[in-house]
């Protein structure tokens, strides 16, 4: 492996390993050098599809010399397990969102990362998109005048069986709505939630959420995230992100670039779900770990972000409006 290159090492090989083995290959100057999964035999059928290593301990994979970026991709409840194993080990990290399962770990992490002196990046993939830095410069050059509103919508199927390992569309997939607002607008002061669950016959989590955010600035937001339904209508919400100003306004969609495959768990293959992931992976080796820059948004974000989702199951639990502490 010549020098400068980063090798990576995966703790946990399920659905999004595929996309972050993928990104490293994309990546010139990183290399997968092996994986840990919990069932062996998923870890065997992946290294083999990754022709990487594969690691029998989760220990054995952070100590390994020529590993120098961890990427922690298990299920939210082991990903402060697996941070701190790996920051400890003296490795950058990568860790999938949602970062942790409270405020709390996320803290632990920074705290983490911050003793061993190593970059501890939340897997926030969807601003790593061109679209979503031309809207952030646009806002922040106040070329869109006075902003008004911002919408994040996300309406993709998703099987029972496959949300069954995930926690309901709030944590899972409004955690992304949340670090995108943060990225383009700012912060929200205030927030109403609701949520349904409309197609699961055995699972009682959430398949749709709705939220709407009173911003700082006084202008309005609001989130969708459904697994209940897709969107194959003239206009698609599949991921729909606007930002509308007095002045001009933006907007970055899923459906720009549409492959006619299944992609993963989606029914045909959105190639910016791939890209935002290849994007993002490229900035954690090239600008993060080889040239000592930071993330697009950090663990203090994600600490905001996950205020936000705790904001709304408040709102949903309490049947009122809930302030973002
Ligand atoms: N950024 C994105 O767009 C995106 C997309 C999908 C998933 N994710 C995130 O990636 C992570 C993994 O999701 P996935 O879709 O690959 O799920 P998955 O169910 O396919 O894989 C989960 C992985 O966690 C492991 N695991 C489960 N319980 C464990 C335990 N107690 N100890 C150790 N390992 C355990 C499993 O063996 C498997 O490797 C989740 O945090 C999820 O939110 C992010």
């Amino acid at each position: 492996m010549p020098e400068d290159t980063v090798g990576v090492g995966f703790i946990g090989a399920g659905d999004v390993s595929v996309l972050h083995a993928e990104a490293v290959r994309r990546c010139p100057r990183a290399r997968l050098v092996g994986l840990w999964n919990r069932t062996p035999e998923r870890a065997i059928q992946r290294a083999k599809e990754f022709g990487c290593q594969r690691f029998e301990t989760p220990e054995q994979l952070v100590n390994h010399p020529e590993i120098d970026a961890v990427f922690v991709l298990t299920n939210l409840e082991t990903h402060l397990q697996y941070t701190l194993l790996a920051l400890e080990a003296g490795k950058h990290v990568l860790v999938e969102k949602p970062v942790g399962c409270n405020v709390d770990e996320i803290l632990r992490m920074k705290e983490a990362a911050e003793k061993a002196g190593k970059i501890c990046m939340p897997g926030h993939n969807y601003i790593y998109e061109a679209g979503m830095a031309r809207t952030k410069e646009l806002v922040t050059e106040g070329k869109l005048g006075r902003i008004v509103s911002c919408y994040v919508m996300y309406n993709i199927h998703h099987p029972e069986e496959v949300a069954a390992r995930y926690p309901g569309v709030i944590r899972q997939i409004m955690t992304h709505h949340s670090y995108i607002l943060l990225y383009l607008v700012g912060r929200p002061r205030r927030l109403v939630a609701m949520k349904a669950t409309l197609h699961y016959e055995k699972i009682t989590q959430e398949d749709l959420a709705m939220v709407q955010l009173e911003m700082e600035d006084g202008s309005l937001a609001h989130f969708c995230a459904s697994f209940a339904a897709d969107d194959h209508t003239a206009d698609p919400w599949t991921v729909l992100v606007k930002v509308l100003g007095t002045a001009g306004g933006t907007r970055y969609s899923y459906r720009d670039w549409v492959e006619l495959r299944p992609g993963l768990v989606h029914s045909q293959t959105y190639t910016a779900y791939q890209g935002s992931i290849t994007n993002e992976v490229r900035h954690f080796i090239d600008v993060c770990i080889r040239q000592g820059g930071q993330p697009l948004s950090t663990l203090d974000d994600a600490v905001v972000a996950q205020k936000m989702i705790e904001a709304a199951e408040a709102s949903i639990e309490q049947g009122r409006i809930v302030d973002v502490q």
